[in-house]
């Protein structure tokens, strides 16, 4: 799989604790998932000038159907009023815009939505925004798997999942597992767990997860480069 050659990073956050942060509060798990949003809004903002060229964040996996349809149907709604709300201050701000995962499942009225501001920030260069919407990583190598012939190399897989190699992955919410998030991808990642609930997150937490991130060295299977003389 290619590795990254740019200085800027490849950032993957899992938004987690949203539900949490909510009923500490007594207040129900969707005003959570609208604090998220505003959390969202503030690291896209902030990731640019802190080295990150490409953020993928986990909005929704595939098993999050399995939520409470109420809960689902806030979500879906809450993804239609950001896209709409964000797309003038993406384009203003050079981000590229693109919702990875499945579509056939999603409510019909989001497509419109997705693809336009897809279109209408395609030309921005500062940071590319992934939102995993519907996504299942499990799910994504399987379709990739399933499109290319049978001799196929780590590099085929890759080009056909479609995203670079992460450089860090985030997860907030004090738990530690994947859950099912860019697996492939992620194959020398460096993890940063923190206790942190998503909608608390802003730029000084991820300037905090950049710095772990740039103290630890990446050795991807070799040896530390004192060792190589
Ligand atoms: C996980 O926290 C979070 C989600 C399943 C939803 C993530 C959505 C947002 C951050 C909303 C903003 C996103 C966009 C694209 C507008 P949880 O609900 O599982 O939290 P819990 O573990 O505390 O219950």
């Amino acid at each position: 799989m290619p590795q990254r050659t740019s200085d800027s990073l490849h950032a993957a956050i899992i938004m987690d604790g949203n539900g949490r942060w909510a009923t500490a509060r007594g207040l129900p798990r969707v005003a959570g998932h609208r604090a998220g949003a505003e959390a969202l809004r503030r690291t896209v903002e902030a990731a640019p000038d802190l080295g990150v060229g490409t953020l993928t964040v986990y909005a929704f996996s595939s098993d999050n159907w399995q939520r409470p349809p109420v809960e689902v149907s806030a979500l879906m709604k809450l993804f239609h009023v950001y896209l709409r709300r964000e797309q003038a201050r993406c384009i203003e701000q050079g981000v590229r815009v693109s919702v990875v995962g499945r579509r056939d499942r999603l409510p019909r009225m989001l497509l419109p939505v997705i693809e336009g501001c897809e279109q209408a920030t395609e030309r921005g260069r500062k940071l590319h925004l992934r939102l995993a919407v519907d996504y299942s990583s499990r799910d994504a190598i399987v379709r990739a798997a399933a499109r290319l012939k049978k001799q196929a190399t780590r590099d085929d897989l890759s080009k056909a999942l479609g995203g670079e190699d992460v450089d860090l992955l985030i997860r907030t919410g004090g738990e530690k597992r994947l859950s099912d998030f860019l697996l492939w991808e992620c194959a020398y990642a460096e993890l940063v767990f923190t206790p942190v609930m998503w909608p608390d997150f802003d730029a000084s937490h991820l300037a905090a997860a950049l710095a772990e991130f740039r103290s630890r060295e990446r050795r991807f299977g070799t040896v530390p480069k004192v060792a190589l003389g």
